[in-house]
């Protein structure tokens, strides 16, 4: 099967030296395009800045912007069976990049931000994806009921749920503890290492039903 995986955190511009980002260390996505590989799989990764090694025998596009990440997406879908968007993509990003490094003349500073594209969301809708779709969901409360939501407004066919509120799980840890949703039932996968969790995952996605 082709596997697309999205990972890693996205930066979005400020000035020519200063960005919005979060604490999205790769790991999770990297595990999961690691996974996929050494279960024979070709596999595309499609990545944030990270300081991760690429695993082996996976092809990589490295990106920096959510806008970049939408795009590379959008182009790479083609004879894709799999989609797992595991990346932690910017929610908003600065209306505008200043031309020169911003100087501190002021005590405060506004931000005007505006929407980043949705890429899960535009997987079905505006790309025409009609492979498996996956898609991560970040939350620190109602874990399963927005999880579900996601799973149904996103028309994906599982949900890897994670509790990011949760100490040494999700964001930039080694470890985590996941609920895929799936239209009709939960399963819960204890804490383990991202690599194995990711080993589950991987399992799973090969066998969702058509
Ligand atoms: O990278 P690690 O340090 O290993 O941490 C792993 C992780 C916590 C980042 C990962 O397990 C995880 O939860 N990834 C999703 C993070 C996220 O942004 O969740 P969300 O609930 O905000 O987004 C829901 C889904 O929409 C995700 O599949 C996300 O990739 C996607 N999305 C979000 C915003 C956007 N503009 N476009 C998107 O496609």
């Amino acid at each position: 099967m082709k596997f697309l995986i999205t990972a890693g955190p996205t930066r979005e511009p400020i000035d020519p030296v200063r960005y919005l980002t979060n604490r999205s260390s790769g790991r999770m996505g990297y595990a999961l395009a690691g996974a996929a590989r050494h279960d024979g799989h070709e596999v595309l990764l499609i990545s944030g800045p990270t300081t991760l090694d690429v695993p082996p025998g996976v092809d990589f596009i490295p990106v920096e912007t959510a806008q970049q990440m939408y795009e590379a997406v959008r182009d790479m879908l083609r004879g894709v069976d799999v989609a797992i968007l595991c990346a932690a993509v910017a929610d908003y990003r600065p209306v505008s990049c200043a031309d020169q490094k911003i100087k501190k003349n002021a005590d405060t500073l506004v931000l005007e931000l505006e929407r980043t594209p949705d890429i899960l969301g535009s997987m079905r809708s505006e790309f025409g994806f009609t492979g498996k779709l996956i898609g991560f969901a970040a939350e620190t409360q109602n874990i399963i009921e927005y999880g579900r939501d996601k799973l149904q407004r996103k028309q994906c066919d599982m949900i890897v749920a994670n509790d990011v509120s949760q100490p040494g799980i999700g964001f930039d840890s080694r470890e985590n503890a996941v609920v895929l949703i799936y239209p009709d039932h939960e399963e819960y996968l204890e804490r383990d290492t991202k690599e194995h969790i990711a080993m589950q995952i991987i399992e799973h996605a090969t066998i969702l039903p058509s």
